[in-house]
């Protein structure tokens, strides 16, 4: 199994990885790969994304079952990929469009070159045997978090690369910039509504907690939403003078809602230590569900991350009590923190 992360971060997926029983062989710059007993079994991602794989926060993409290639030129290895893709489809039927997804670790020089002209390479292959399959082919991962099939290929290095079939997607991607969003932290949440499935509406309403200068007041209200940003900084860029953003200047630990009202969502994002964080706002939100969905980054720069990961998902936590459709990443664009999405429960 073939499990791809942000780098910088690979010895903390070795640490997950190994924590969720799995035995990390080899490692290199954003990705690990794990023992053979779990990676001969592509079944594996249909039956493994309700449970363990869909509660990894660091791996962005997993291939249960990769093939591993080597070789030393670009139409060696399209070469190679063009037989192993054509075999995998004996039986196969494919009439709609399918993910043909070349993936590269931006931090090694040069990887990228090379990958794009393994795509042009094999993408000609295939257009010369199976032109209407070739035809139907989109180089973007779909969206979202759970399975997905198509050809997902990852260059480890100039001369090998991997490929499999089925891939297992976290959802966390590079998101587009906004000129008028006023902090990089926008990016985040929006990835983290790709994670959930979900973002906010015309006319919901929002609650951010620790908004200033605004990324994610902007992202909500840009989309029509309605939203109460609660920070004693001031708001930026887009978000200042937003006619749908009341900003607050109040203490997030103290902020509640008026009696008997649910907003729509939760956003959080303090620089604050995740344990109090937790119990201090996650707690009593999630349990007296002043929220349907929410939005949470908890900051792990201080504390033991993987330790904090199996606290979120403890079943006395108040994540794992009162929250539905629970996902923790690592994501894209997170530094030291997680992300936490999900919704209350009804
Ligand atoms: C990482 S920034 C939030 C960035 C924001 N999500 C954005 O998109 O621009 C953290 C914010 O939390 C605020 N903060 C920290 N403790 C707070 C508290 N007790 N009450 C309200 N805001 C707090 C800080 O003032 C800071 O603006």
């Amino acid at each position: 199994m073939l499990s791809l992360c942000q780098h910088g971060y690979e010895s903390l997926l070795e640490r997950e990885l190994t924590g969720a029983g799995l035995a990390v062989t080899e490692k290199g710059v954003g990705w690990a790969l794990c023992g053979s007993d779990l990676g001969r079994d592509e079944s594996l991602v249909s039956t493994l994304p309700q449970g363990q794989l869909a509660q990894l926060a660091f791996p962005s993409l997993v291939l249960p079952a990769p093939r591993e290639f080597k070789g030393e030129s670009v139409n060696a290895l399209a070469a190679q990929l063009a037989d192993f893709f054509l075999e995998s489809l004996r039986g196969e039927r494919i009439d709609a469009a399918w993910p043909c997804v070349f993936q590269t670790v931006p931090e090694v020089v040069g990887l990228g070159r090379r990958a794009s002209g393994v795509e042009k390479a094999f993408d000609e292959l295939l257009r010369k045997k199976l032109s209407r399959i070739a035809k139907l082919a989109g180089p973007e991962l779909p969206r979202g978090a759970g399975k997905a099939r198509g050809l997902f290929v990852f260059f480890a290095d100039f001369g090998r690369m991997f490929a499999a079939r089925e891939a297992w997607l976290g959802g966390q991607r590079r998101m587009a910039d906004d000129d008028a969003a006023p902090s990089r932290s926008y990016l985040k949440v929006e990835e983290a509504y790709i994670v959930l499935g979900r973002e906010p509406a015309a006319d919901e309403t929002v609650v951010d907690l620790g908004a200033a200068p605004g990324g994610w007041s902007y992202s909500a209200a840009k989309r029509g939403a309605r939203v109460i940003a609660v920070d004693n900084g001031p708001l930026k860029g887009g978000a200042l003078n937003h006619p749908l953003i009341e900003h607050r200047l109040e203490d997030a630990f103290k902020f509640a809602p008026p009696p008997g009202v649910t907003y729509d969502w939760l956003f959080c994002d303090l620089v604050e230590e995740p344990h109090h964080v937790m119990q201090n706002i996650v707690g009593p939100w999630l349990a007296h569900r002043w929220c349907r969905r929410f939005v949470i980054n908890l900051k792990f720069g201080h504390v033991d991350s993987l330790a904090l990961l199996k606290e979120i998902a403890t079943p006395d936590s108040p994540f794992a009590k009162h929250a539905t459709n629970l996902r923790i990443r690592h994501l894209y664009h997170d530094r030291e923190e997680f992300t936490v999405v999900g919704e209350t429960n009804p």
